[in-house]
């Protein structure tokens, strides 16, 4: 989605806007610009492209001079991406700025409003009647903030925006409703942006501004107000992060390096929540009584997260004996759900601001349901929003095609399967220690897996021209099938579909032709011999096989074209091995292509539209 960048202070903007714009590439966009009080005047610059093309425009920002400044990076959602259509939009006079990150739902009503009064439209984007908006409650209101404060009142949709007024150099205002934004307060000025690593390099000291509430930022000191224009008490919060968190370090990619600190993700979410050899998990904020009386579980979200979802319900099922429903959220919130008394309702987000899964949190609760969020991004919407919250300590995930973000989701999902297992009496004290030991191994486990890298690398490059791959599995295998199957589709356009194993055959069989490459995932001891069968169906018509199983099921071998054994572990803990591999499959397909890695074409990292 959009990046939303701002700067006020004594250092030129210009190239701290773009700094900070970098940062936000992974949010996928089309066209960039940006907008400086150059000591008279509003100067714009916008670009369709990367943000290199700006940044050579403007020679990293030297061009523009000036000490106040908003920037944008667009990902289009009304008008074609072009200059006219990207921000910053602006009244007609010049003299005000709006970089905006959302919808604005009501805008056809406002733009024939605004029409009907004279202004006069260039763009086709919904964004365009925010500066005019401003403009006509400027005037009437006589100060910056009233008219914010009137545009919040008009204004339907989500937004962050980050708004000059020419009349008013020494200030920036900022305001969010349903779009992420974070206000760092810097040694020698003050910042806006969408996410936290574009402020890294300036501050550790944020705030996290609520709905509608509007920030007003001078070189010296960040202010809050409420729509009535009252001054809030708002407290800082200070970033951890360490510094490299938001760089490569070395790596080609923020997606190989992402893959390689899944060992440190998982570790850092389960670490902390085993304490003397049992599962605490006091965020829950519900007792150990209050658990053993859950009754159903309504696992809600989106894409991979969606995904962890349904690994997710298999291990409760399984080891808790919960019925669990997983829904897409999208689907979720129009489907009229039934939640039923002692119902449980599991949001699960990465970057916390998904505006589907958010929406479905809204819903649960206002159907009066207790939601918990396992979500990633501290101070993030949902985790704000949950009645509570497990954070996944995977740190800042950049690439947009996720991984460490996942596996941290399935790690929370584990301890959640345990610890419900355990208070609904369904595990046992062998089984419990046994669970531990494997949950404090996984790291360790997916660790050695990261040393197979070369003979991936060289398998995949392998199927670099391939047009269709195929992934199957049963169970559990189903669930890493579509995880695996959507990593390697994002980032390498590779067309691919995850079939249960067993339903190949009602259907997407008939696309099997000689030599294309079929990825069969048999982690579950159980389904051995079935996936072995359905491994031998689209054999016969002409499959290569790729297996990915447990060490001992040596018998793959007869059956697959080419195997990937996995270390010994509890079987429904299995995904977490699995998925590796498979990450590193969809990584070098994609390299071998020389796609965009971390910023796949058409998507973005955090959806904030519905
Ligand atoms: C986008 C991303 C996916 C992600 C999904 C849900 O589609 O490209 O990688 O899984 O959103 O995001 P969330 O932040 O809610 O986990």
């Amino acid at each position: 989605m959009c990046g939303i960048v701002g700067y006020i202070g004594k250092r030129q903007a210009a190239p701290i806007i773009l700094d900070g714009l970098s940062k936000l590439e992974y949010r996928g966009y089309d066209s960039a610009g940006m907008a400086v009080f150059d000591g008279e005047k509003i100067h714009m610059e916008k670009e369709v492209g990367r943000l290199k093309v700006l940044e050579n425009l403007t020679r990293g920002g030297e061009t523009m001079k000036g000490v106040l400044g908003i920037g944008h990076t667009r990902w289009a959602t009304h008008g074609t991406p072009s200059c006219v259509n990207s921000h910053p939009h602006l009244n007609r006079e010049g003299t005000i700025a709006v970089v905006h990150n959302g919808i604005i739902e009501n805008y056809i009503t406002l733009r024939k409003l605004l029409q009907e009064k004279g202004y006069e439209f260039v763009s086709e984007t919904d964004t365009e009647v925010l500066p005019h908006l401003l403009d006509y409650y400027y005037r009437k209101k006589g100060t910056p903030l009233a008219a914010i404060s009137s545009l919040i009142n008009r204004v339907e949709g989500s937004y962050a925006l980050g708004i000059l007024f020419a009349d008013h150099p020494d200030v920036m205002y900022a305001v969010r409703k349903d779009s992420p934004l974070v206000v760092g307060k810097c040694p020698d000025g003050a910042m806006i942006a969408s996410d936290v690593p574009a402020l890294l390099k300036y501050t550790r000291t944020v705030y996290y501004p609520d709905n509608q509430e509007i920030a007003q930022l001078r070189e010296d000191g960040v202010k809050f107000f409420s729509l009535d224009e009252e001054e809030q008490e708002k407290e800082s919060v200070t970033i951890d992060w360490d510094a490299d968190a938001a760089e490569k370090a070395g790596y080609e990619h923020f997606m190989l390096k992402e893959i390689y600190e899944q060992p440190r993700a998982v570790v850092n979410t389960i670490s902390p929540r085993i304490k003397d050899d049992e599962i605490v998990i006091d965020e829950l904020k519900m007792t150990d009584e209050e658990l053993a009386g859950v009754r159903r579980i309504h696992i809600v979200a989106c894409g991979s997260a969606y995904h962890a979802g349904v690994t997710g319900k298999y291990v409760i099922e399984s080891l808790a004996r919960i019925p669990v429903e997983v829904d897409v959220a999208s689907e979720f919130r129009y489907r009229n759900p039934i939640l039923a008394e002692g119902s449980m309702v599991v949001v699960i987000s990465q970057s916390g601001e998904t505006a589907d899964t958010l929406a479905a949190l809204r819903e649960s609760k206002a159907r009066g349901f207790r939601v918990l969020g396992i979500v990633n991004v501290v101070g993030s919407s949902i985790a704000r929003e949950a009645d509570s919250v497990m954070y996944t300590w995977a740190g800042p995930e950049i690439a947009v095609a996720t991984t460490k973000a996942y596996s941290a989701q399935l790690a929370a999902l584990y301890l959640l399967a345990v610890k419900l297992g355990r208070v609904q009496g369904r595990i046992g004290d062998g089984d419990y220690r046994e669970m531990l030991s494997d949950l404090r191994s996984l790291s360790t486990q997916i660790e050695l897996l990261l040393g197979q890298k070369e003979k991936i690398q060289k398998f995949a490059n392998r199927y670099v021209g391939a047009r269709d791959i195929f992934f199957i599995g049963r169970g559990i295998d189903y669930a890493i099938s579509l995880e695996g199957s959507l990593k390697l589709k994002e980032i390498s356009y590779v067309h691919s579909e995850a079939y249960a194993a067993g339903e190949l055959k009602h259907g997407t069989i008939s696309l099997i032709e000689e030599g294309t490459l079929v990825v069969a995932v048999a982690t579950q001891p159980d389904l051995y011999q079935k996936t072995l069968s359905n491994i031998v169906e689209v054999k016969s018509r002409g499959a290569f096989v790729m297996a990915v199983t447990g060490e001992d099921n040596r018998e793959m071998e007869k059956a697959a074209d080419y195997v990937i054994y996995l270390p010994q572990i509890k079987p429904c803990f299995a995904n977490s091995l699995a998925i590796v591999p498979l990450q590193l499959f969809g990584y070098y397909v994609a390299v071998g292509k020389g796609c965009d890695i971390d910023k796949p074409r058409n998507l973005a990292k955090s959806v904030t539209v519905e």
